[in-house]
């Protein structure tokens, strides 16, 4: 099934396609035929994951990014995924971690995502094959209110690695960037933060509770009609900390391609199963936008901004850019 054509305000960004796009992009697209041929790295593969991930070399990917269906009733492009008991969604889990697990390299690392209602069943199916590291809580702000419950505007995303004694993690590429509210001076000088003619900022090491972060909206770039998509700058956070340039990801649930735009930004190799070809469309049009424009919005120049700094990022951005200008021309 394809979607609807939809009105859209003029300053909005969503990615539509063509029907020329539609068969340009589709020919970057791999399915399980052509996977069977012969696997490289960098491919969207159309196909269903449980059916095709034998295909796809062991122990070849440094980093894991998984956030497959929730326990919960979700129409993906036409096709349901149905809420079940939690005992079933574990066993469903069962039916694709392990050999997921396998793909994984043994110094490798595991980020795989979930709600307030199937986490508990993640870090149960987790636990039996790697390393429970951590469990990031990002409050994604956004969510449907309910009448006879607490709004759910919470995602939990399980960090695990093969060998705790044995991992890349790397706390320097994400430290985060925040205005400081109180400044300590010790002598009249900043203790720990930094003055500027647009306020006094702070560099922080990065905790497991993200609130700077938004689910992607129509006025971004990024955005799709993917009902679940993740924003670009959740995903730059985990695979700046836990791969380095040139390294392998692995996306066994792709959607909208997000772990694949954000591997191409950051100078790693992907590879993406999404069972819709819709959704493989999207990412196939995401990664060839990833040719012109790198940018990640949210972070700028090795820094992780606050949710709603876009000005203060781009002043930033725009000063250290002149600086180095004038570093180059002395
Ligand atoms: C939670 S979404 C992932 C969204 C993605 N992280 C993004 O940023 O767009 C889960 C995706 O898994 C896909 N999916 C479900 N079962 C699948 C299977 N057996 N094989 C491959 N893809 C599947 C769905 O179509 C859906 O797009």
């Amino acid at each position: 099934m394809t979607t609807t054509k939809k009105n859209r305000a003029g300053r909005n960004r969503t990615v539509t396609l063509t029907e020329q796009e539609r068969e340009t992009l589709g020919r970057l697209i791999s399915d399980a035929d052509s996977l069977k041929a012969g696997f490289r790295d960098d491919m969207v593969i159309n196909a269903d994951m449980m059916e095709c991930i034998d295909d796809i070399p062991d122990a070849h990917f440094d980093l894991a990014i998984i956030d497959p269906p929730y326990n919960t009733d979700k129409v993906f492009n036409g096709t349901r995924f149905g809420a079940m008991s939690s005992a079933d969604y574990e066993d469903y889990l069962r039916g694709w971690f392990y050999k997921v697990c396998d793909k994984i390299k043994p110094d490798g690392s595991l980020y795989i995502c979930g709600d307030w209602k199937c986490t508990a069943s993640i870090q149960r199916v987790v636990e039996e094959k790697m390393t429970v590291m951590n469990r990031i809580s990002w409050q994604r702000e956004k969510g449907r209110g309910a009448k006879r419950n607490w709004k759910n505007s919470m995602e939990d995303i399980w960090f695990a690695v093969k060998n705790p004694n044995d991992y890349h993690f790397d706390v320097s590429a994400v430290m985060m960037r925040r205005r400081v509210n109180a400044p300590y001076r010790v002598e009249g000088m900043p203790k720990d933060w930094e003055e500027t003619d647009d306020g006094n900022f702070r560099m922080t090491h990065p905790s497991n509770f993200w609130d700077d972060i938004s689910v992607p909206f129509w006025s971004m770039h990024e955005n799709t009609d993917h009902p679940t998509q993740k924003p670009e700058k959740l995903y730059a956070k985990l695979i700046l900390a836990s791969s380095m340039p040139g390294d392998r990801i692995l996306d066994p649930f792709l959607g909208s391609g997000t772990a694949a735009v954000v591997a191409k930004k950051l100078d790693r190799h992907f590879c993406g199963i999404e069972i819709e070809r819709e959704y493989c469309l999207w990412a196939a049009k995401r990664l060839m936008n990833a040719d012109e424009d790198k940018t990640i919005q949210g972070y700028a120049d090795g820094v992780f901004w606050e949710r709603n700094s876009l000005r203060d990022m781009n002043k930033f951005v725009r000063k250290k850019k002149q600086g180095r200008k004038r570093k180059q021309a002395e």
